[in-house]
């Protein structure tokens, strides 16, 4: 890959589906499978694409690398050798081959040459680059890697399987060679469909990994807890110790981005984002991390410590907007949550002193930025008593008690703030009741905002 390749602008997607439908057939026959799809993937995003068979994965995938007719709607796949998106509707067949270029695919029906190697196969799709380097040897580590060649997981000798055709390999093998065959270009988007279907826990592993490590690079201890024994590995697979460093090497290129159908619950663990879909639908698109955070920001409080952990999942869910917590959220996908995420300038008032507490009034989980706390204790002139960031909350006192604010919230930055609004609080209010006695005892009104 050119090294002038360029990112999407900051905080731009590399790819963005906007309002897309499908239609298979045409007059009586004709039927509608996917409906209204938007979604939005960043730069070196790992997402894992769910949903029951027949729900739309595979067509929405197809749609999306050139592979089928965009019929309604718009995608936008950026190109960073031109700096630019390319879009897909009305694109005419040369310009689409542009896109397909832009991708790696690794689909279900793999298409190897049945009269090449292994090594043939992956070689047939290498691009001359103009990095120094043996393009023969990369080939071969990748298929190293994916132990295809001299060691098995267990670092043992093994069938070097570099030199079979397809008709010598097994299902998984032959997949195997066609992911090394998607990724020897490095491509800044892979689309896979399935790709550990046919792979034991151990190959399907070093799949995701791989995908994983070309889109950032992993510390070296978050790697090592993917080494492990046989028995400690389980279900869940494992990578031997000699695939590390090659891994690294393989992974040299980052920024890839991949969108991958699977069924597959270990490989969801390693997902950044987990879009799932219902007849035709994407019904939730859940950034992992912003998932984390809410989740975790709301534990903290005195309401929300005492109940279940799937009631505080689904509090947490209602509040997201699928954006990472260190990106802000764009005036679009504000809008597309509507009442989730506030946005404050600073010098800005969130809550001020005084204020009753109604119905409209929130408990606040801060997104991004600072905001200072200003308390006026009997009589005396407000004062800063303390500044919050990121993963504090705010606002609770007054919902618990049933009081008006005990201090204003002023921002000092730029602040977006998660909303919980009056009826969700209330509603597991009553569920911890008895805990939120016990802390007020002992803290008093007064402890926090
Ligand atoms: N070429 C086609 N002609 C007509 N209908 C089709 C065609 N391809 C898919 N469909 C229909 O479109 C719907 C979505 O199919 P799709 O293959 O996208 O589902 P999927 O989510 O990938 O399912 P699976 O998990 O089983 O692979 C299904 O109802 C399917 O029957
Ligand atoms: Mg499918």
């Amino acid at each position: 890959m050119s090294s002038s390749t360029v990112p999407p602008p900051p905080g731009s997607p590399v790819l963005r589906i906007s309002g897309v439908n499908h239609h298979f057939g045409t007059g009586d026959t004709r039927t509608q499978v996917l409906f209204h799809n938007t979604l939005e993937v960043m730069p070196g995003e790992l997402v894992i694409m769910s949903g029951p068979s027949g729900s739309g994965k595979t067509t929405l995938l197809t749609l999306v690398g050139g592979l089928r007719t965009l019929q309604e709607g718009q995608i936008e796949v950026w190109d960073g050798d031109r700096g630019d998106y390319r879009t897909l509707r009305g694109t005419p067949e040369p310009e689409l081959v542009h896109v397909r270029r832009l991708i790696g695919f690794i689909f279900q029906r793999h298409n190897l040459f049945d009269s090449l190697t292994a090594t043939q196969n992956v070689r047939m799709a290498q691009r001359l680059r103009s990095t120094t380097g043996d393009p023969d040897a990369d080939a071969r580590d990748l298929l190293q890697y994916l132990l295809l060649g001299t060691l098995d997981i267990q670092g043992k000798p093994q069938k070097v399987r570099f030199d079979y055709k397809p008709a010598q390999l097994s299902g998984g093998q032959r997949q195997r060679v066609a992911v090394a065959r998607a990724l020897v270009n490095r491509p800044k988007l892979v689309l896979a469909d399935e790709p550990t279907a046919a792979l034991d826990a151990n190959s399907g592993l070093a799949v995701v990994t791989l995908l994983q490590n070309l889109a950032r690079t992993r510390p070296d201890d978050e790697l090592a807890a993917l080494v492990r024994s046989g028995e400690d590995a389980g279900e869940a697979g494992r990578l031997a110790d000699w695939q590390v460093p090659l891994l690294r090497q393989i992974a040299t290129a980052t920024g890839t981005t991949s969108l991958i159908v699977t069924h597959d619950a270990r490989i969801m663990n390693l997902a950044d984002r987990i879009v799932h879909m219902e007849r035709g639908r994407i019904e939730s698109n859940v950034v992992v991390a912003e998932r984390l955070f809410v989740r975790n920001g709301l534990r903290q409080s005195a309401a929300f410590a005492a109940i279940l952990p799937e009631e505080q999942q689904k509090i947490a869910d209602e509040l997201l907007v699928g954006v990472h917590p260190d990106l802000p959220v764009r005036p679009d996908q504000l809008a597309a949550h509507p009442g989730r995420v506030e946005v404050y300038d600073p010098g800005q008032d969130v809550l001020r002193v005084g204020d009753p507490v109604d119905e409209h009034s929130k408990f606040y989980l801060i997104r991004r930025g600072t905001v200072e706390v200003w308390r006026a204790p009997e009589g005396e002139p407000l004062r800063k008593v303390a500044e919050l960031g990121p993963g504090r909350y705010f606002g609770e006192v007054a919902l618990l008690m049933d009081q008006p604010r005990n201090a204003t919230v002023r921002a000092a930055t730029r602040v977006e703030v998660y909303a919980v609004d009056r009826a969700t609080f209330d509603r597991y209010k009553t569920v911890s009741r008895p805990f939120i006695d016990r802390i007020l005892e002992n803290f008093g009104p007064a402890g926090e905002a």
